[in-house]
């Protein structure tokens, strides 16, 4: 009776393991449909692959492979993840792709008043090569029109959801994407106020074709057991948080506040510079 029992345990924790990792289009779907993806950003969302967004920890190196709607903290997300995308019907393989990183929260869930917020806007992505042995990666062959910025909710706030869209780019083979989306995007766009629908339609995209999505809450909020102390010293500057000006819309390359522009700050500058960020009041926290 007892073994009976405990195999029927057993058995119940490696479905669930299974079931925990398994992403398919319905599971996104679902997934985008549950968190209010759709329709907050999207009408609709009939993904033909599984979008892969895997980062790299930088305390502890470790791959973080995104599955929608997990819980990450500002640190897990801190540098550039990479991107690959599975099971795409073999017509798509040699098309190019535009990739679109935003935030739909901004300020906060319920103030989205900055929204959309780009965090990474970019085309010219093509599978080329390997993210691993089964899943093709993205690479791209144009610079970014937005380079990435890592989230960085503000105090206070519930968590954002941060949302990865992979769209066809239906350009002709000598067009760029950053030709086309000049009008529209370009790298003197401010970040706030994006409308990755409005986008999508200005400039000939379909899709998206694939996506995905994960929360993050602001730094100190995580429910993530891995911000622990162990890590602080070391996470500390890569979770200084990120911020985007909104006085000046016509500044170049996005007006980063200074704390964001160098990886390379050590964890004293990490300090002051939180305290320059709180002395420049137009400041606010994406
Ligand atoms: C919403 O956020 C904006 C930008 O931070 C702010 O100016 C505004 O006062 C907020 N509105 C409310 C109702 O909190
Ligand atoms: C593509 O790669 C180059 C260099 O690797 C980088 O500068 C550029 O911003 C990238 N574009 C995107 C969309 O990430
Ligand atoms: C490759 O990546 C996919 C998606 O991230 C994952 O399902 C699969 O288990 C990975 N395979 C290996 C061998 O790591
Ligand atoms: C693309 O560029 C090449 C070389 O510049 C040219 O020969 C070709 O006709 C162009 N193709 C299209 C579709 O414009
Ligand atoms: C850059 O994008 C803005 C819209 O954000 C547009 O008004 C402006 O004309 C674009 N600049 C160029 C050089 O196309
Ligand atoms: C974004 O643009 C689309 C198409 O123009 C529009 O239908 C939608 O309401 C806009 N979304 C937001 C949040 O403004």
């Amino acid at each position: 009776m007892y073994s009976i029992f405990a195999a029927g345990i057993t058995l119940f924790s490696i479905v669930q393991r299974t079931t925990a990792q398994e992403v398919t289009t319905d599971s996104v779907s679902d997934a985008f449909t549950q968190a209010r993806v759709v329709p907050d950003v999207l009408r609709s969302f009939e993904p033909q692959g599984v979008l892969e967004v895997v980062f790299t920890d930088p305390s502890t190196s470790n791959q973080i492979r995104v599955t929608p709607g997990m819980n990450l903290t500002p640190a897990q997300t801190a540098n550039r993840p990479n991107f690959g995308v599975s099971g795409l019907p073999p017509s798509f393989a040699p098309q190019s792709f535009v990739l679109a990183f935003i935030d739909p929260d901004a300020p906060t869930p319920s103030n989205r008043t900055l929204a959309q917020v780009r965090h990474l806007l970019g085309g010219d992505f093509a599978l080329e090569g390997q993210l691993n042995e089964t899943t093709p990666l993205l690479a791209n062959k144009s610079e970014a029109i937005t380079e990435y910025l890592g989230p960085g909710p503000p105090p206070g706030s519930g968590p954002h959801r941060y949302v990865v869209l992979l769209f066809n780019q239906n350009t002709t083979p000598n067009q760029t994407f950053p030709s086309v989306s000049a009008s529209f995007a370009n790298s003197t766009t401010p970040r706030i106020g994006f409308n990755v629908t409005r986008f999508a339609e200005e400039t000939g995209l379909t899709g998206p074709v694939a996506g995905t999505f994960f929360f993050v809450a602001p730094e100190g909020a995580s429910s993530s057991s891995s911000s622990s102390a162990s890590g602080a010293s070391t996470a500390s500057t890569a979770t200084t948080p990120r911020s985007v000006s909104t006085t000046s819309p016509s500044t170049p390359t996005n007006s980063l506040a200074p704390a964001t522009g160098s990886n390379a700050a050590t964890s004293n500058m990490g300090v002051s510079l939180v305290a320059l960020m709180l002395a420049v009041t137009p400041l606010i926290f994406l």
